[in-house]
């Protein structure tokens, strides 16, 4: 097995052909000198990936070289469960933090599911336990709990169902009921319980970097442009900041909405290095970014990744009695499909 970083000179024909095409998107995102240091990184993990049969599955808010360097297949949150389902690897590396790679181990028990650091958590998935949803159920029985994927499988288990931002509606709706308890994302509960017209018991859970944007901060950006920005929110922001948005949906809602669009200024209030991502695409879309980065999906990092291929760490495990239950409310979930906003 190899485990040492290639010397760029040493590197065959189409080991540098694959590298240019890595490199082509980033061009205008990645200075070269910056590229120049993670390009080793990147050939050692394309080759690490083949004699692992791995692949690496990545969330929109990944830095650029992770993102556009490594990355077979990206992603929402969502978009990443249904992909770790689809994929054929025997390794599956996830750059994006905890509790996406334990729902990939969720649907994929037979496959060895890595994830780069076991310090990219999340808030949300912080906020509470499988007790606390148990002490819920007590308060208030018969009526069912529906899960945020951003929880940890002991939560899941304790689930009915789970949903993601992009599903999130059509999740509670599918319910046909009249009330449920939503967890533990405050602010997505709010967010869906506008939209379903379904009552919501909340818990206190918040994304630590959406609940810092004000609805202020989005009035200080239309002003600045006079008016000419499209304002594009994701549903874990407070209601407040939420109204002040032409559009609200997910990380993969919010780049389609770009793409349907193509508005001439745009401003993503979300995780900042998705604007970067995503901009690539987009030439003809001038991105304002509110820079609010994630810690947790920050502790991702190329060279984390090649030392998770190297030494095939950190392995994702879930004790079976928990993974049976949680994937029970994952796959409810999954059976509802992708959403109007996904
Ligand atoms: P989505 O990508 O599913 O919109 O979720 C955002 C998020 O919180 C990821 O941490
Ligand atoms: Fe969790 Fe928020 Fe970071 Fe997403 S952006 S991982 S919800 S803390």
């Amino acid at each position: 097995m190899s485990t040492e970083l290639i010397p760029l000179e040493s590197l065959t024909r189409s080991e540098r052909t694959l590298l240019d095409e890595r490199y082509q998107p980033m061009r205008d995102i990645l200075p070269d000198i910056e590229w120049e240091i993670y390009a080793p990184y990147v050939a050692a993990i394309e080759k690490l990936k083949k004699e692992r049969n791995a692949v690496i599955i990545a969330h929109n808010y990944q830095s650029a070289e992770i993102f556009h360097g490594v990355a077979d297949l990206v992603g929402d949150s969502l978009a990443m469960a249904y992909l770790a389902a689809d994929t054929e690897a025997e390794v599956v590396v996830v750059a994006g933090v905890h509790f996406m790679a334990e729902t990939a181990k969720l649907i994929n028990p037979g496959k060895t599911v890595l994830i780069p650091s076991l310090e990219a958590g999340c808030s949300l998935a912080e906020s509470i336990t499988g007790a606390d949803v148990r002490l819920l159920r007590e308060r208030y029985p018969d009526t069912p709990v529906v899960t945020y994927v951003n929880t940890s499988a002991e939560v899941k288990a304790e689930s009915d169902i789970c949903c993601t931002s992009s599903n999130a509606v059509e999740v509670v709706e599918s319910l046909g009921v009249k009330r449920v308890i939503f967890l533990p994302d405050e602010f997505l509960g709010k967010w869906v319980a506008s939209q379903t017209g379904v009552d919501v018991i909340l818990w206190k859970g918040h994304c630590m970097v959406h609940e810092r944007f004000t609805p202020d901060e989005i009035r200080r950006f239309r002003a600045a442009y006079n008016g000419e920005i499209e304002v594009l929110a994701h549903p874990e922001c407070p209601p407040e900041v939420l109204a002040e948005a032409d559009f609200v949906g997910s990380t993969g809602g919010l780049i389609r909405r770009v793409g349907e669009t193509q508005p001439p200024r745009v401003l993503l209030v979300t995780e900042c290095s998705m604007a970067a991502n995503v901009s690539v695409n987009f030439p003809n879309t001038e991105f304002v970014k509110p820079c609010n980065i994630c810690p947790h999906m920050n502790r991702i990092t190329l060279p984390g990744i090649y030392e998770s291929l190297r030494d095939m760490k950190f392995e994702i495990t879930i004790p079976p009695a928990v993974a049976e239950r949680a994937k029970v409310a994952v796959d409810r979930m999954l059976a509802v499909g992708r959403g109007k906003s996904g």
